[in-house]
């Protein structure tokens, strides 16, 4: 066999022509180590007779200068979905290899099987139409078979061969394969695949990869070869809508200003209008420049610098698009996201979110649940360890310009990244926007407290505990704040003991200290709130006239009064901290309810008999009440 290795440039060119035709199928092979992925694709390679170049990732290194600028060849052009993994310095031990029969083209992405090489499956299995799903005869479905088959479905690939491998080491036993073949249908119901077929194969003898096998009398479908030529999917990424992420602003020289960056998907041309997705700020298209001259046109893959006919805000990250067509913008979206770092994914943690070339902050904040890749079961899950699925909402510190991942796979898709160590921590891909941004741009954007409450997504408000001394304010309100915390919301306590140690250190318990108390820690809350916090505050707070004060403070943000009603026996007969003792033999001066007045609140919004019920009982009541459970229990 004589292979014959192509210069970069001829493949490339070849490959560009291509590209407009509609004959190219992009596979994909996946599967578990040692399944025989290698024989398979050297057997593909043998077979078809036609090898160009079994290495077309070195045309990475060697090719430069066709964009503009002098950026090296973009990657995407061949198998796209890499830009942003490649920008971020990742190895990616994706192979990809190329080959071509009287009926078709092929691109096939080769990725290593163990688990911990989820990522190259995803990155390379983002562009792909079909994917060949090996399976050793002799062990059928694995933990791996099943992963990978889950981030298939993840990642919209639509056409799945399972590829039953190594069927001469069962003697090509009938029942082995239609074993292996209704387990996997059976897993795979639900996975959303529109062609499934099972082939039972011999990567290394060479049964049924082009004709029929004679050992496999049993085995009616297609041979592999032919079922890859004649499968029939949807390619036409350039039907799509216009996608154009702007990745520099390119002034070439004083009177020249254009827009540089990679079509995503869809085609433009002179004359056309856009739009930019953000500030939906129209222009019109008055030259597609490149390298070799203009050009009427470009389409998705080609990396072009657009220039309009009049001065727009535009910037790095930018999304051009046609009117009509406009991507989701908005700063929160759902999306399943694979981990794919030690530590693991936590809601509530920062991290860099990329999208095309745009790159801004975000927030995982909440995590719906995990899926268990192995029976496809949603898992209730506050975490994401290393290589899991899961389900998640995202925000971003501002607005980014995405579609849903099943509508376009290069906007729809994205990379966590850490902002440290800028290591790749997680990629997903976007169910759909969870709100509309209204046209913001971060000029135009003003920080309110409802910009930060969204991103939190939780109403601010504040919680305003009042009872004696050993009344179980505290108690409850610590229950309070620990289960708002587990239930993913941002919740912050005030109560003496942080705010008596520290802010208000140089206050005692006159009538005027306590009023200067309650006054600054009403307007600690309301800060607090502001910043889109939930609130819990529990101090005495006596005095009926400091109370409305503190509500008054509060102004628009929701202010609850929850009076802790425990009658003074009680509290005196709890003495926690022996207080109530000491201030009965006056070595403590103005103790409330002693020597110093409680005035109870007359319009409590909640009382709690603290008397009556146990602080958990009576912190789950207050907690259904104020955060959720409103119909399922009454106070
Ligand atoms: S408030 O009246 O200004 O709202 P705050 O809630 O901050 O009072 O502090 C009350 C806590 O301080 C009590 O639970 C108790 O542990 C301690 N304490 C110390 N001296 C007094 C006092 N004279 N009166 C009430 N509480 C006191």
């Amino acid at each position: 066999m004589t292979a014959v290795v192509a210069t970069a440039d001829t493949d490339l060119d070849l490959w560009l022509a291509q590209q407009t035709e509609k004959g190219l199928l992009r596979l994909l092979t996946c599967g578990s180590v040692d399944d025989g992925k290698s024989t398979l694709i050297g057997r593909l390679l043998y077979d078809s007779q036609l090898i160009l170049d079994d290495q077309l990732a070195s045309l990475r290194k060697e090719s430069r200068n066709r964009t503009t600028g002098d950026e090296g060849i973009d990657f995407s052009l061949l198998v796209d979905g890499l830009a942003a993994e490649r920008e971020q310095g990742i190895t990616i031990d994706v192979a990809y290899r190329f080959f071509s029969t009287q009926r078709r083209k092929f691109i096939v992405a080769d990725t290593p099987g163990h688990e911990q090489y989820t990522r190259n499956m995803a990155t390379g299995a983002s562009n792909a139409d079909l994917a060949l799903l090996l399976v050793d005869a002799r062990k059928g479905l694995l933990t791996q078979t099943r992963r990978h088959s889950f981030i298939l479905s993840l990642i919209g690939v639509k056409h799945v061969v399972l590829v039953v491998n190594k069927i001469d080491l069962v003697d090509y036993d009938p029942d082995v394969f239609s074993a292996i073949e209704s387990a996997y249908r059976a897993f795979a119901r639900d996975l959303g695949f529109e062609t499934l077929q099972a082939i039972p194969v011999s990567a290394l003898k060479g049964d049924n990869i082009l004709e029929k096998s004679a050992h496999t009398p049993w085995y009616e479908g297609s041979q592999l070869v032919p079922y890859l030529e004649e499968i029939e999917f949807a390619t036409d990424r350039t039907a799509r809508p216009l996608r154009f992420p702007v990745q520099w602003v390119n002034r070439a020289s004083l009177d020249f200003r254009g827009f540089s960056g990679t079509v995503a998907s869809g085609s433009v041309r002179v004359g056309d209008d856009v739009l930019v997705a953000a500030s939906r700020k129209p222009a019109k298209i008055t030259r597609i420049v490149t390298m070799n001259g203009d050009l009427p046109d470009a389409i998705a893959g080609e990396a072009v610098t657009l220039v309009l006919d009049r001065e727009v805000d535009i910037s790095r990250g930018d999304v051009l698009t046609h009117p009509g067509e406009t991507p989701e913008y908005s700063n929160q979206f759902q999306a399943r996201l694979v981990w794919m770092h030690d530590e693991p994914a936590f809601h509530g943690r920062s991290y860099l979110i990329k999208i095309g070339s745009q790159m801004i902050s975000g927030t995982i904040t909440g995590i719906k649940f995990r899926t268990n890749v192995n029976t496809l079961e949603h898992i209730a899950a506050t975490k994401l360890e290393l290589n899991e699925v899961g389900t998640v909402t995202i925000a971003a510190d501002k607005p980014l310009a995405f579609d849903a991942y099943g509508s376009n796979s290069r906007t729809g898709s994205f990379i966590l990244i850490d902002r440290i160590s800028n290591a790749t921590l997680g990629a997903g891909v976007i169910d759909f926007g969870l709100r509309r941004a209204q046209n913001l741009s971060y000029q135009s954007f003003d920080v309110s407290r409802q910009v930060r409450a969204e991103l939190k997504r939780q109403e601010p408000s504040i919680v305003w505990f009042t009872g004696l001394s050993g009344s179980g304010k505290s108690t409850i309100a610590n229950l309070i704040e620990k289960r708002l915390t587990t239930d993913g919301r941002h919740a912050y306590i005030l109560d003496g003991d942080n705010v008596r140690h520290g802010l208000n250190k140089d206050l005692g318990f006159t009538e005027a200290d306590r009023v200067e108390n309650i006054r600054r820690v009403a307007e600690v809350a309301r800060l607090m709130a502001d910043a889109g916090l939930i609130v819990v505050v529990s101090f005495i707070s006596p005095f009926r006239n400091e109370r409305r004060l503190a509500r008054e403070i509060a102004g628009d943000v929701t202010f609850t009064e929850v009076y802790v009603d425990t009658p003074l026996e009680v509290c005196e007969a709890r003495d926690p901290k022996g207080l109530y003792a000491r201030a009965r033999r006056g070595e403590i001066k103005n103790f409330t309810g002693i020597d110093s007045p409680f005035e109870a609140p007359e319009h409590p919004d909640v009382v709690l008999r603290g008397a009556e019920k146990e602080p958990a009982e009576l912190a789950e009541m207050l907690y259904g009440k104020l955060f959720g459970w409103d119909d399922v229990y009454s106070i």
